[in-house]
């Protein structure tokens, strides 16, 4: 990918349907095939989302649960999109994150029906979240002095690994419309904002879990943006390193907030991502604000 004076900024690998970034740490093709070869149980999860959208948030909270404790995981959630099958098979609690397409997934984790946790966000949020984001990593290296207005120009142009937004909400929407007893819970990052509690409770219900009331509460409080920010920023796993050069903070962790878009974004930008929005008719079930 090049920004507008042809400078290389990005390094992609076009695949079915879907852009992903050429890894610094390995071949993605030789891994997508390795992952779509491996078994899983029929008791894993994964938690699903266009990068972006609060994965690390709802990964934190799910591991919570099914651990039947409020102690922060000290590790990176396990991103099967990136990390060598074999590692995958050594993730003990079952929980797994991916930003992959349905086509993409793990074919025996479908066939056996693990459930999926989707988590979205107002694609706006996520751009600007992506753009603060990618600078940091390894991959993004190239692009660390973009300004924002070329980096929505790529995005909108839909040249970006990850592909756009839109892409991305409809190919799940489609899964589920496909397979309508899928077990798949949608989770809007606007509204866990504003009810913290009622989703952790909703969570569980999903998971079939009965946690105590304290330690849904418990759960709830600790991961509120800045208790949780504060734990990850000062306790930063050892694998971030395979992600960024960036030592003494948590990248993950910006703002936390719904409606940053506002302080980046020109109305001319943000009219071209309502008309591609809603020129993709995303169906009711996605609701964000
Ligand atoms: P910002 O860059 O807008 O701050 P992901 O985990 O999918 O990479 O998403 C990262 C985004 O989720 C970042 O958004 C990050 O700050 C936000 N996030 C992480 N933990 C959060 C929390 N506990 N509450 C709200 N937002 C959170």
């Amino acid at each position: 990918v090049k920004d507008p004076n042809g400078k290389v900024v990005f390094k992609v690998v076009d695949h079915e349907g879907a852009r992903f970034p050429v890894m610094v740490f390995g071949n993605v093709l030789d891994r997508l095939k390795a992952l779509s070869e491996a078994t899983f149980k029929d008791t894993d999860l994964f938690v699903v989302s266009y990068p972006k959208s609060g994965t690390h948030w709802c990964y934190e909270i799910v591991d919570m649960l099914r651990n039947n404790s409020s102690e922060f995981c000290k590790h990176m959630p396990p991103l099967i999109d990136l990390i060598p099958v074999e590692k995958l098979m050594q993730v003990p609690d079952g929980v797994f994150v991916s930003h992959l397409l349905p086509q993409h997934m793990p074919k025996d984790a479908i066939q056996k029906r693990c459930k999926l946790v989707h988590i979205y966000r107002n694609p706006k949020d996520v751009i600007v979240s992506f753009f603060n984001f990618l600078k940091k990593t390894k991959e993004g290296a190239m692009m660390q002095d973009m300004e924002f207005d070329v980096f929505f120009d790529l995005y909108i142009t839909d040249q970006l690994p990850g592909g756009l937004w839109t892409n991305y909400i409809k190919a799940w929407t489609d899964f589920k419309k496909e397979n309508p007893t899928y077990p798949i819970l949608n989770i809007c990052y606007e509204k866990m904002k504003k009810d913290l509690k009622g989703h952790v409770k909703m969570i569980a219900d999903f998971l079939e879990l009965k946690p105590s009331e304290e330690l849904i509460e418990e759960i709830a409080n600790k991961c509120e943006f800045q208790t949780m920010s504060k734990f990850k920023n000062s306790n930063v796993p050892e694998s971030m390193r395979m992600v960024t050069d960036v030592r003494d903070k948590h990248i993950m962790y910006r703002k936390g907030e719904a409606g940053d878009w506002k302080n980046w974004f020109k109305v001319a930008q943000s009219e071209a991502v309502d008309a591609e929005v809603e020129a993709a008719n995303i169906p009711l079930e996605i609701q964000y604000t």
